[in-house]
């Protein structure tokens, strides 16, 4: 695969972004959500794709085999700011939908995400493990800045494209403590108990599958079998240079113990105890 231009990341209403994610700007924030959205909020690479099928499955999981072969993931669940005209508008996309109710997928940070939507599921992911996540997923897809090596993406402290960790997860979580339409879930539980995580969304959305389809939507999402599966493995993206990275890479907790060194991960330790301000806000950094 060629290599192609990266983007550069700039300062936007003091979050930081690329092109892509802003040209549609008027759009988004002037999008109109309809009472039966779900979207789906995370900062990037924290289980948005997982979180994404689980809830397609359980809402269109009956439709049949044809849209579960044929239908890549990231259409049937737009999201919402990308910009790559013609084809790739996420307001298109999203305005298009022809199932109710819509999933819509954001990784805005709460500030600028305008969209009243009647139910907000979010995903936070621990910050060590969610670094890594996205160094190597900036390596493998060129349409996100050059990440340099490990040490230079480090150096940002999860200030990167969609602005600061810190900011993303504690100013969803400040949310989530308000308004009873907000479901706050955490990667690591999901790895922890999957079966558990679907209860939990389902008894927030007021769904009640049977056991069977319970089971049927478990064995799907499972991390083996969602990078088999070529709608959901984003091998249809071609952005994305698979060879570099799998976009499903490793699927756990606690990878970040093979990228940190000690003294990084001390300073980590050191800076996040500056940022972290909500102590009710905890991670697990292995299960
Ligand atoms: P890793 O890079 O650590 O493997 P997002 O969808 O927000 O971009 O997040 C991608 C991360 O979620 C990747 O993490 C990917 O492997 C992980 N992931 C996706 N589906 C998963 C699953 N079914 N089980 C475990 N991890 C999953």
């Amino acid at each position: 695969m060629e290599a192609r231009p990266r983007p550069e990341l700039f300062d936007f209403h003091g979050v930081g972004m690329i092109k892509e994610f802003t040209e549609n700007w008027d759009n988004i924030q002037n999008f109109k959500a309809r009472a039966d959205n779900i979207l789906i909020a995370t900062y990037p690479k924290a289980g948005t794709t997982w979180v994404s099928y689980i809830l397609d499955l359980l809402y269109f999981g009956h439709m049949g085999p044809d849209r579960q072969t044929s239908i890549p993931l990231h259409d049937r669940v737009p999201f919402l700011e990308i910009c790559k005209p013609p084809l790739l508008i996420g307001t298109d996309l999203a305005d298009k939908l022809p199932t109710t109710p819509r999933l819509i997928k954001t990784h805005l940070p709460v500030q600028t995400c305008c969209c009243l939507v009647l139910q907000v599921v979010y995903v936070a992911c621990n910050a060590k493990d969610n670094a890594v996540s996205y160094f190597h997923f900036e390596r493998m897809n060129c349409a996100m800045p050059e990440p340099g090596d490990w040490k230079t993406t480090f150096s940002f402290y999860l200030q990167l494209v969609f602005g600061s960790w810190y900011d993303h997860v504690n100013g969803w979580w400040e949310k989530e403590q308000i308004y009873s339409n907000f479901h706050y879930m955490f990667y690591e539980d999901l790895i922890e108990d999957c079966g558990r995580e679907i209860d939990r969304l389902c008894s927030f959305l007021g769904l009640s599958p049977s056991a069977e389809e319970k089971e049927r939507v478990k064995a799907s999402v499972t991390f083996d079998n969602m990078k088999q599966n070529k709608m959901t493995n984003y091998s249809t993206f071609d952005t994305m240079n698979q060879t570099i990275s799998p976009f499903m890479r490793k699927g756990k907790v606690g990878e970040w113990k093979n990228h940190f060194t000690v003294a990084q991960n001390e300073q980590f330790d050191e800076d996040y105890k500056q940022k972290m301000k909500n102590p009710d806000l905890k991670f697990r950094y292995e299960i």
